[in-house]
């Protein structure tokens, strides 16, 4: 049995105001959604809810507008996408907290749907102010937190309102936990990590962790630059943080000690300038000229690295394993991942996927699809890489 109170345990909600924790932390351009995933995640905790007779009351922030009213922040602009999305009216409430709300609040029926105003208007939000969740509380019979992805926040929004009304996780919420704890927390093993990105400094931590939790720990992108220096391969002028030597060996002395098998790449695709199709060489990794910089794990390596996924029975991916939105260096990004969808195709990998960038380039390798799993979030997927405790996570546990 899941650890959590789902919306499986909600009983009778007819009539009843379920505050609902969303994440409508949307990249927006010239005043449109450019990528409604995240709205379109919280569709069926919404509709659930609103069939069944619940006043949905959606509560979110967007943006930082650190504790004071932005109109370029208002969720005011997102009423209209997520009727459109969800398919019913949706109605704007001007707060989320006070009297106001609360008459406009009592006007609502039955199955109805409204978005309150961004809670970071309210410095308290982010304080995760008593006062401030006492009086949103108010407004609602109960609390579902359908936001993962700002889990790792202890806002009044994300953590505090967990204590004040009955707390269940959302579907989208429910997912990201059933999945998180298939890739990591309880997995099938062998177990493979894909950890890649700019720079080591930024996912130390997860590179700590995963070496005690995984068997293959495949490690790409600008990072991986490090730890070639770290262990003597001249890397040219290639992204690479000297300064962090130490401490990239340390992470693989700590592998061996834990039996996990760092793959750093072997072959490697350089080029003498970072842009879109310029000449390039791929080279062994000692071969990389002092005027060169390393763009991409080279074809022998995916391939060796694709051999490994085939032994692997769950696979966690967080990071391209090259510059992938500059052509030609997506190739080892593209084809290690088709062959993770081939495999959790076939059914002998489940797949899980996470990060900004990283749902960006398995999108770009058209096979978001055929993971397990991608989970909408950014920092709180990483903080979850790390081992952390999630506070919005916690505060929605089974306590009897
Ligand atoms: C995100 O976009 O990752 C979440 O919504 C959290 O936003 P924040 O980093 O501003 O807290």
């Amino acid at each position: 049995m899941t650890s959590f109170r789902t919306l499986d345990d909600l009983g009778e909600a007819g009539g009843k105001r379920a505050l609902v924790r969303v994440d409508f932390n949307v990249p927006m351009a010239d005043g449109a959604v450019s990528d409604d995933t995240r709205l379109r995640a919280a569709i069926p905790t919404i509709a659930e809810l609103s069939d069944k007779g619940a006043i949905v009351l959606l509560l979110a922030h967007f943006g930082r507008p650190k504790g004071a009213a932005d109109p370029s922040l208002s969720l005011a602009q997102l009423t209209q996408p997520l009727s459109h999305l969800v398919g019913r009216p949706v109605t704007f409430v001007p707060d989320c907290v006070g009297e106001d709300a609360s008459a406009m609040i009592d006007q609502l029926s039955a199955g109805d749907i409204a978005i309150l105003e961004n809670t970071r208007f309210h410095a308290g939000e982010t304080r995760n102010d008593a006062a401030l969740a006492d009086g949103m509380a108010a407004l609602g019979d109960f609390y579902v937190n359908d936001a993962f992805s700002a889990a790792h926040r202890a806002h009044v929004t994300t953590e505090g309102l967990a204590h004040h009304l009955p707390a269940y996780a959302g579907r989208a919420m429910q997912a990201e936990l059933d999945a998180l704890e298939t890739a990591l927390g309880n997995p099938e093993h062998p177990v493979a990590a894909v950890v890649g990105g700019a720079k080591v400094s930024t996912k130390l931590a997860v590179l700590e962790h995963l070496v005690t939790k995984v068997d293959h720990l495949i490690i790409g992108g600008g990072m991986a630059n490090t730890f070639l220096a770290a262990r003597g391969v001249d890397v040219g002028k290639s992204l690479c943080e000297h300064d962090l030597a130490d401490t990239a060996g340390r992470i693989l002395e700590a592998a061996d000690a834990a039996d996990c098998t760092v793959h750093l790449p072997y072959d490697v695709v350089v080029a003498k300038e970072f842009t879109a199709n310029p000449p390039i060489r791929t080279v062994n990794v000692h071969e990389v000229a002092s005027d060169e910089m390393i763009l991409d794990i080279g074809p022998s390596a995916v391939e060796a690295l694709a051999d490994v996924l085939k032994t692997c029975r769950t696979l966690v991916w967080n990071g391209p394993l090259g510059a992938f939105e500059t052509p030609p260096f997506d190739t080892a990004t593209v084809a290690l991942a088709q062959t993770a969808a081939a495999l959790t195709r076939e059914g002998s990998l489940v797949s899980v996927a996470g990060g900004g960038d990283t749902v960006a380039a398995l999108n770009h390798a058209g096979v978001a699809d055929d993971f397990s799993f991608i989970s909408t979030a950014g920092g709180a997927f990483l903080e979850w890489m790390e081992g952390k405790e999630l506070p919005g996570v916690k505060a929605l546990e089974r306590t009897g």
